[in-house]
């Protein structure tokens, strides 16, 4: 029996070789390997796709959370808010800038933020009154995105910066804004796994704020000031490859149709699973870029057992949350702080999820799903 790729790229590069090919022999041959014409044109095509007035690529999903907190100001003394039930990068880039990450629960169901939950730790802190609550950053975990329409009007309301880590929703969207544009300042991730991913490692922050980009375009160089060598503020090397945007810019070609074909895939596999497991939700008016389909179940385990002796892959995003994490958890009180959150860790699935599995598949996927179950 054929073994079914997790994520195929390389059903993807089949189709759209001649195109990067010809993008990246072009890179090869003008020689602007550092932030050249195809950096430029890409940070245009995506702001214009994403609703929003500038984009500035990175060269990871990491930096673009990173940078924006430096551009910020937030460090020492500062509180930045994070779900736990995420990837590590989220919490991490709050104790690189010396803040203090606080871990908030999440929603049962659709795995992003608990905004109320949100609100409770948002007093807690200032009543404690050590740290200065500073920032959110919502994760739009597997492609759905949060909450904005709440997490806006509370940020708003305690004068706190909101970042949307959607590291994987880019192409999502909520009430016709696309992910992007949904808060005021928003970091993706071009991994190869995402759903737009290059062939490397690369990211992008976008903005609406003039100001703010001004010190993003600074930090991406090692703080540059307005002559090169000229050192104006504490930055990174943060550029994103110009061959890399090659890759991104023939993507975007198909971007659109990939993401349709994303929410066909989805939509057969919650049809076919039907009560079998927990499938994914998607509230009226959102539009997950379905990074991963992730089902839940008690017999989580013996699902994902059953999958593997078929010759089918799974992945657990995420089986620790990171108030458990040994970095992370001295910043936190330990087990039951967020007992969503943990929860989840126990009882999520990931099934195989991109634009080119075949109804076929999804099928065989889906008998062996409910069978287990
Ligand atoms: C939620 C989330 N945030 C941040 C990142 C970091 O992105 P990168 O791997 O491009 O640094 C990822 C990537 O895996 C992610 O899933």
């Amino acid at each position: 029996m054929a073994t079914i790729p997790f994520i195929d790229l390389k059903a993807q590069y089949e189709l759209i070789k001649d195109s990067v090919n010809a993008g990246i022999k072009r890179v090869l041959d003008h020689g602007q390997y550092i932030l050249g014409p195809e950096v430029a044109e890409c940070e245009k095509r995506l702001a214009a796709l994403a609703g929003s007035k500038h984009c500035i690529t990175v060269s990871s999903g990491t930096d673009a959370l990173m940078a924006p907190l430096m551009a910020l100001g937030i460090g020492p003394g500062d509180a930045v808010f994070v779900p736990s039930f995420t990837f590590t990068a989220t919490a991490e880039v709050v104790l690189l800038v010396g803040a203090r990450p606080i871990y908030v629960d999440s929603d049962s169901r659709l795995f992003n933020i608990d905004v109320n939950d949100l609100a409770r730790h948002v007093a807690a802190v200032k009543k404690e009154g050590t740290h200065r609550p500073r920032a959110v950053i919502a994760v739009d975990l597997f492609g759905l995105p949060a909450d904005y329409a709440a997490l806006n009007k509370l940020c708003e309301a305690e004068g706190m910066a909101l970042i949307d880590d959607a590291a994987q929703s880019f192409g999502g969207a909520l009430h016709n804004k696309r992910v992007g544009a949904l808060a005021p300042i928003t970091a993706t991730s071009f991994f190869p796994a995402k759903p737009l991913g290059c062939y490397g490692d690369g990211g992008a922050i976008f903005l609406d704020d003039d100001a703010l980009l001004e010190s993003l375009v600074s930090i991406r160089v090692h703080g540059q000031g307005r002559s090169k060598y000229e050192v104006e503020r504490v930055g990174l090397n943060a550029r994103f490859d110009t061959i890399q945007a090659a890759v991104i810019l023939a993507k975007l070609d198909v971007f659109e149709r990939e993401l349709d074909r994303r929410q066909d895939v989805a939509a057969q596999y919650t049809k076919a699973l039907g009560n079998a497991v927990e499938t994914p939700q998607i509230p009226a008016g959102y539009r997950s870029a379905w990074a991963q389909y992730t089902i839940l179940s008690d017999r989580r385990d013996a699902i994902a057992a059953a999958l593997k002796e078929a010759g089918i892959p799974t992945a657990i995003y995420y089986p620790t949350p990171m108030h458990l994490q040994t970095a992370y958890r001295q910043y936190a009180s330990g087990e039951g702080a967020c007992p969503v959150a943990e929860r989840l860790a126990k009882r999520v699935l990931s099934l195989p999820m991109h634009p080119y599995l075949e109804s076929a598949t999804i099928e065989r996927i889906c008998e062996v799903v409910r069978r287990a179950a």
